[in-house]
């Protein structure tokens, strides 16, 4: 078993690797836990979920990250009699995490959670790092919370089931993480990329592992996103706006975001040519791209809605080199300008 650990100013919280989902289940029985899930892997995985402990199954898909389901949990762990010592154990993807962080850190003001991640999305990316939101009238992550679960479990065992679609969505933000930070991990998926799919899982434990090691180690110098944990956000500024624009698979739109954003990165002269290419390249080769063409002129009237927008400007994370990531102010006009020269 390996283990990752994020470490805030209030918690500790380990990420492990390696093991069964199922040895979990010795951490909550007996203490007035309730499972949070969804219809999909309730359906999949439910029959060998621990007996007794009850089951809140959502619909699956982000429509359920919303203030009515919130309620409708709430009322069900009321009266189920889910106390202050109770445990929230949320089984599934970045939904289903974002939905039992969020639940377990305002029921009776705060009980403890932990995530059993079952998508490559949540695994590399969602579960870690403690930040718990749900939409409300159409915007994103509006309301939520930084709270850090106990632990995350993530077993490559449980991705067998999951749809190849949603394997492409995880490989988008486990290419960013190597991006952002790591030129090693970079190579690797390069090496790799002709044969990374959902029906060889093989090599997926290690690339898993790598990405939380940089996911955690951003977060346990910068929790609450002052600095340095800023650039985990490559690509989301473009693809955001992309993905709000043409409800297109959040991957997707952050896998061309990352384009452009080498391509500027390029533009503004940090990024080399040549690696400017060999990483448009990869991301192509990698079938991470969205299925239909995307106007450059509405995504660039969108970035002014962006939610992180500091004042009338973005903390754009550009590439230095592949692998190595930093931020600069820039104006939203100058984002939009350079997205309105961006060609595929
Ligand atoms: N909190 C964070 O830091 C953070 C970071 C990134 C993304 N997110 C959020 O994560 C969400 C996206 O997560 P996601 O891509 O995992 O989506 P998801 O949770 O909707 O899962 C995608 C689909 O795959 C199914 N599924 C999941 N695991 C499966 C498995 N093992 N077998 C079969 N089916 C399986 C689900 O039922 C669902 O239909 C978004 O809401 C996004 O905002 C949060």
């Amino acid at each position: 078993m390996r283990r990752v650990v994020v470490e805030s100013p209030a918690t500790v919280s380990e990420v492990l690797f390696g093991c069964s989902w199922q040895t979990t289940f010795e951490r909550i029985e007996g203490r007035g836990s309730v499972i949070i899930t969804d219809h999909n892997i309730d359906r999949i995985y439910g029959a060998l979920f621990p007996k007794g402990v009850p089951v809140i199954a959502v619909k699956p898909g982000e429509e359920s990250k919303s203030i009515s389901t919130i309620e409708d949990i709430v009322s069900q762990m009321v009266s189920i009699g889910i106390d202050r010592e109770g445990f929230v154990l949320g089984i599934g993807g970045g939904v289903v995490c974002d939905i039992a962080g969020f639940v377990a850190s305002v029921y009776m003001r705060g009980v403890e959670f932990g995530f059993i991640s079952t998508s490559l999305l949540s695994q590399v990316d969602a579960s870690t790092g403690g930040k718990n939101g749900i939409n409300v009238s159409g915007s994103k992550n509006v309301i939520g919370l930084f709270n850090q679960p106990r632990f995350v479990i993530c077993d490559s065992a449980m991705l067998k089931t999951l749809p190849e679609s949603e394997y492409f969505q995880g490989l988008s933000e486990l290419l960013k993480a190597a991006l952002i930070a790591d030129r090693e991990l970079l190579e690797t998926i390069i090496s790799l990329s002709g044969q990374l799919s959902s029906a060889d899982l093989s090599p997926i434990d290690d690339l898993v592992f790598r990405a939380v090691e940089i996911k955690a180690s951003v977060v346990t110098r910068d929790e609450r996103e002052h600095g340095v944990r800023r650039i985990l956000n490559f690509g989301h500024t473009f693809g955001h706006a992309a993905e709000l624009c043409y409800n297109i698979p959040h991957g997707n739109a952050v896998a061309w975001g990352m384009l452009a954003a080498i391509k500027f990165s390029r533009s503004e002269g940090y990024l080399s040519g040549e690696d400017s290419e060999t990483l448009a390249g990869l991301i192509e080769s990698l079938n991470i791209l969205p299925d239909k063409s995307i106007d450059v002129d509405r995504v660039a009237d969108r970035i002014q809605y962006d939610k992180k927008r500091s004042g009338e400007g973005i903390h754009f994370v550009f590439l230095r080199s592949p692998g190595e990531a930093f931020t600069r102010l820039v104006s939203i006009s100058d984002l939009a300008l350079f997205l309105r020269s961006f060609k595929l």
